[in-house]
């Protein structure tokens, strides 16, 4: 499709001066004044629930996630404890990391302080985690519990959960690692064979600062658009990437055309411009989720931040056509992974 066919959406891009940063955010503001539950863009959805447990299964809800959209709950608030809230700082992040996690065994990686605090910032994280899964679980029954011949399966592979202590603005990384940049989620050394990335995003930041995205177009627009571009796969590079280990397995078809839309986007300073895209200033206290192998987005400032990651085999969607892999598939006409 050529750009500029593309339907119109209001847009506030990443160029626009401060005082049009202010409209997107007035407008952002006058437009939550008005219904419960709205489509606000073409590409997130605003869903007035308050807890982290939803009562009944909303297809709406999940056919517009699977469609790679954003489910944003702007009253929905991860609480830290009196106590927690001195965790509120960057200079408890170990400064060799990027970020604090907590893995699915429950270490806790990247924080300073002694044991007792160390122990505390494990609990908050995963006290979010757990809340995180209540969503996820309740927002998308199948992927937790699917009826298989012998009981049930759990397709939802928990990774591990992170809190990020930093300022979005101050980080300095090449084009590539560059998240400021609109981008779809896809890591060089992991392939993932069309697996899921599922993450769920809680602004916690004390001065009410929000966390601001850009989000883009839907992921078969952007396929579209970079996918007569991308170099060709060759398997033997990638056998040998992963005699290298430079690889953890052997990066399929499907990875690496992942990775060219990456870096295609990344690389892309016209694209990165010109893309139909909204300013989303997610405000704190608030929670959004997403898939971000799916979602073209950018992260543009903000501060204190958890979120949780779930990998979910693109089989076990409700629409298993709208993923990532079967889109590619379908636009590529080959088996990727
Ligand atoms: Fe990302």
């Amino acid at each position: 499709m050529v750009r500029g066919e593309r339907p119109r959406q209001t847009r506030c891009n990443e160029s626009a001066k401060s005082d049009r940063h202010s409209v997107c955010l007035a407008l952002f503001t006058a437009t939550r004044q008005h219904g419960i539950i709205r489509l606000m863009e073409q590409q997130i959805l605003e869903i007035d629930h308050a807890g982290w447990h939803i009562g009944a299964a909303n297809d709406e809800w999940i056919a517009a996630l699977e469609a790679g959209k954003v489910l944003y709950f702007p009253r929905l608030a991860f609480t830290l404890t009196e106590k927690e809230r001195r965790f509120l700082t960057p200079d408890i992040r170990d400064p060799k990391t990027r970020n604090i996690s907590l893995d699915a065994k429950g270490r806790l990686k990247g924080a300073l302080g002694d044991a007792a605090s160390q122990a505390e910032v494990a609990a908050m994280i995963g006290r979010f985690r757990m809340q995180a899964q209540s969503l996820i679980h309740s927002l998308l029954p199948r992927y937790a519990s699917q009826k298989v011949p012998v009981g049930d399966t759990d397709a939802l592979r928990l990774a591990p959960t992170s809190y990020r202590p930093s300022k979005v603005e101050t980080r300095t990384q090449s084009w590539r690692a560059d998240d400021r940049r609109l981008h779809i989620d896809a890591f060089p050394s992991r392939p993932n064979y069309g697996e899921r990335i599922l993450r769920v995003f809680t602004n916690v930041n004390p001065d009410g600062i929000p966390r601001v995205w850009r989000v883009g177009e839907p992921f078969e627009v952007v396929a579209r658009h970079f996918l007569p571009r991308v170099k060709p796969y060759s398997s033997w590079q990638a056998h040998l990437l992963s005699v290298l280990r430079v690889t953890k397995s052997l990066r399929s078809e499907y990875d690496h055309l992942m990775l060219q839309l990456h870096d295609g986007m990344k690389s892309d300073l016209d694209y990165q411009q010109d893309a139909h895209q909204v300013t989303m200033p997610f405000p704190a206290g608030s929670v959004w989720v997403c898939f971000s192998d799916q979602t073209s987005h950018a992260v543009m400032s903000g501060q204190y931040m958890l979120e949780q990651t779930f990998h979910l085999p693109a089989a076990r969607q409700y629409d298993v056509d709208s993923s990532p892999l079967a889109i590619l598939t379908r636009l590529t006409g080959r088996t990727l992974a």
